[in-house]
């Protein structure tokens, strides 16, 4: 039976190891932070749930020690400052690069053959960063966006059609920022193309939500969202471990794909056992296309942050 770390005991991490834990389909979850007692404490009070909720995953919390997280089958990284009313997720980069990093630099010495997502911000840049860190294959890093973009942007159009979430399929690209490109023409409600069923403006104005529905959640909460985060993030440790090969947007690494070369974009892909196991090149017209390449443009330009600061 596998095993799965969760780096960083925050809203997020503690979100996403509960998820993880209720699906029931790993051995073990480790939780890692650096902050005395608080993982452990979060770990045991989870694995109280184990008796309600009906699972047998053991969640153990440790305080920086990397060697219980050996041998981790999946490592998902969330630790790091999330961002405050006023703050872009680009804001982040100075401290979130230096923790990313050094985090890491722990988990692949434990677990070198770990499958590693990515959630702390600037998501697209720190993709890269541990990229560069890990020093393994581009298919056993990527990070968690795009499914919780498309999941806010269903749970929109859901909510204006009073339909089931669960008939709504729909594909967003781009980087995990204001400039994410939400694809109407890649999305459908129980199979009817949704241009078919919201009128022009109202789909406008969902796209435009969908855009910065991270911020819309930090103005009300004074930090960044965790319950869609973490079950989403927990979505990723599911197609990995289950080798489920999900289709799902996920932030990847593009040498060629869409026209980019060594950058970090969200891009659907298939997510199984080895992690991305393909990526998945949609056909888009001139006008999407622009759009894409405002926002990977917007990535490359966080990317320049990162160099300059190495
Ligand atoms: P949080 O502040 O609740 O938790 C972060 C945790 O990381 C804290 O417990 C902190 O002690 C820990 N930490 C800091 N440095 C560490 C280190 N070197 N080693 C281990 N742990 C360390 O923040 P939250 O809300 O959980 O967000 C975490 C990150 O995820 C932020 O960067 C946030 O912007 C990002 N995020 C990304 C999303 C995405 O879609 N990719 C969605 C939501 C949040
Ligand atoms: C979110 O989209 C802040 O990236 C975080 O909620």
């Amino acid at each position: 039976m596998a095993k799965v770390t969760v780096v960083g005991a925050g809203n997020v991490g503690a979100t996403c190891a509960n998820c993880v834990a209720q699906k029931d389909i790993v051995k073990e979850v480790v939780l890692l932070d650096i902050k005395e007692g608080v993982s452990e404490g979060k770990a045991l009070d989870m694995w109280e749930t184990a008796p309600i909720n009906i699972y047998d995953t053991r969640i153990k919390g440790v305080t920086n020690d990397y060697a219980a997280t050996a041998d981790s089958d999946v490592v998902v990284i969330t630790s790091g400052l999330p961002r405050k009313p006023g703050m872009s997720r680009d804001d982040l980069i100075g401290v979130n690069a230096g923790i990313v990093k050094s985090v890491t630099e722990n988990v692949i010495k434990y677990s070198p053959n770990a499958k590693i997502i990515i959630v702390s911000n600037p998501l697209d840049v720190m993709c890269y960063c541990a990229y560069l860190t890990a020093k393994v294959d581009a298919s056993k890093v990527f990070g968690m966006a795009g499914i919780l973009d498309t999941a806010r942007y269903k749970a929109f159009l859901a909510e204006e059609l009073n339909v089931s979430p669960k008939d709504i399929q729909a594909l967003l690209l781009g980087g995990h920022g204001d400039t994410m490109v939400p694809l109407p023409r890649y999305t459908t409600v129980g199979g009817i193309p949704v241009t078919e069923l919201v009128d022009a403006d109202k789909l406008n104005a969902i796209i435009e939500r969908t855009k910065v529905g991270g911020g819309e959640l930090v103005k009300l909460m004074g930090t960044s969202a965790w319950y869609a985060p973490g079950a989403a993030a927990a979505q990723m440790v599911e197609a990995v471990i289950c080798d489920s090969r999900r289709v799902v947007p996920v932030c990847a690494m593009l040498n060629g794909e869409y026209g980019y070369e060594n950058i970090y974009l969200g891009v659907p892909v298939v997510l199984g056992a080895n992690g991305i196991e393909k990526i998945i090149e949609v056909k888009l017209t001139d006008e999407e296309k622009a759009l894409l390449d405002a926002s990977a443009q917007a990535v490359k330009s966080v990317m320049k942050v990162l160099d300059d600061m190495q």
